[in-house]
């Protein structure tokens, strides 16, 4: 495979994965993830991360094309995670005279992931590398989303290698920059991304971004997804990561329920029906047994409302709920509206364990929980009714 130019100097070698069902095992991929890996060729030619191992074999024809007989001087270890480490190994071996650049956290995950000790080139934040025309500088970005990370900047072609920082899920169909694609076609993806691997470390990510609004950026190359290159494109991924990392959201509301029989599904419905009447119409209902959670948690990013309600199982939370939960909970969202419902035949629980969650949730409670003994019937439904009008209310008064 060839690599594709991308700018003068600049070669992507990265690869697409259309293979994978979950990312990390946890995250579908309906549209694929591509590990994006660049090449600069300059006096010294540098390499900036590598790919998953299982696509080395492409990785390392791309190389050699991109590299054309010229030796490899540098590896710049943006993020140590596997799917772009891990060809460093097999990088190191096939070519044994690379020097490889990273910061102190990542010369220690070299060491325990791959026994890589030797000819590492440590840098500490701000410092600078000159590479003959292009000037590379080091930015330290830790917790977006692991300790090591970082970001490089290109002086001299304002290129910014921001590892996953800017990334989305998404395989890149034969354009590579957003100049040769959709970009629509990933803005979703990117919220999707954003809150499935980076959402809970939002404080990281306005500090990274607060240290980098210094610095003008003509491209964003990162780890996952298109290469950035027009302004209104950069200014919208920048502007979305900011958004989300403050958590800050649309008005709307997301229903997730759980329900075996029907009923818990009933009073989803009930809800969302006077949700809409009352004049609420970003609705989404997500059955949390059949949606993925990645795209629960994706619409919990976007919106400000929240409503959950599930049945009573074993005298605990349906399974699938405490699952949902324990993962928005993992993700410190701030700034919600939370309803809740549930349901019981014998001795219920639902209610009662989710307004656990709530309290630790730190989000502001609306109206009274609706909780239903085993079918519908008039109380049920109208505590469900007025749960839905005491969130179309909040909703309403903060769209002004
Ligand atoms: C495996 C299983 C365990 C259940 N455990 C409880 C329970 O501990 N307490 C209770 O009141 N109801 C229990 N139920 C009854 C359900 O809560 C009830 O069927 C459900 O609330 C009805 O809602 P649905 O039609 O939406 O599934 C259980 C039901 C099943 C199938
Ligand atoms: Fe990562
Ligand atoms: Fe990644």
């Amino acid at each position: 495979m060839k690599a594709i130019e991308i700018k003068k100097d600049l070669f992507y070698v990265g690869v697409n994965d259309r293979t994978k069902h979950l990312f990390e095992n946890l995250w579908p991929l309906p549209q694929g993830v591509s590990y994006n890996s660049y090449l600069l060729i300059d006096e010294k030619t540098v390499l900036f991360d590598t790919v998953e191992i299982g696509y080395s074999d492409v990785f390392f024809s791309k190389l050699e094309s991109a590299l054309n007989g010229k030796a490899l001087d540098y590896l710049v270890v943006n993020h140590m995670e596997p799917d772009h480490s891990g060809s460093l190994a097999l990088l190191k071996t096939k070519y044994p005279n690379i020097e490889i650049i990273g910061n102190a956290r990542t010369a220690e995950m070299l060491a325990g992931y791959y026994g890589i000790t030797d000819n590492l080139k440590i840098i500490t934040d701000g410092e600078e590398l000159k590479t003959g025309k292009h000037t590379l500088q080091f930015h330290l970005i830790p917790m977006v989303h692991w300790p090591e990370t970082m970001v490089t900047y290109d002086i001299t072609e304002k290129t910014l290698f921001s590892g996953d920082a800017f990334g989305t899920f998404g395989a890149l169909d034969g354009g590579i920059t957003d100049t040769q694609l959709r970009p629509e076609r990933y803005w979703d993806e990117m919220i999707r991304y954003y809150s499935n691997i980076v959402g809970k470390y939002g404080s990281p990510v306005q500090k990274a971004i607060a240290k980098l609004s210094g610095i003008e950026i003509a491209t964003i190359c990162a780890t996952h997804g298109p290469m950035w290159t027009e302004k209104e494109n950069i200014s919208k991924v920048v502007a979305l990561y900011d958004k989300l990392s403050k958590y800050e959201t649309e008005p709307g509301v997301v229903i997730a329920y759980g329900s075996m029989y029907g009923h818990t599904e009933q009073m989803a419905e009930t809800i969302a029906s006077e949700l809409a009447a009352q004049g609420i119409r970003d609705i989404v209902i997500h059955n949390v047994s059949v949606s993925p959670h990645s795209n629960i948690i994706r619409d919990v990013f976007k919106y400000n409302g929240l409503i959950v309600g599930c049945p009573t199982y074993n005298n605990q939370l349906y399974p699938e709920m405490e699952a949902l939960l324990s993962k928005l909970a993992a993700r410190g969202i701030k700034n919600r509206y939370f309803g809740y419902f549930g349901s019981f035949t014998w001795a219920g629980a639902a209610v009662k364990n989710i307004a656990a969650f709530a309290e630790t949730s730190g989000w502001e409670v609306v109206g009274v929980p609706a909780e239903m003994k085993q079918a519908m019937n008039q109380q049920s439904r109208d505590a469900a009714v007025a749960l839905a009008q005491a969130m179309a209310e909040k909703i309403k008064s903060d769209k002004k």
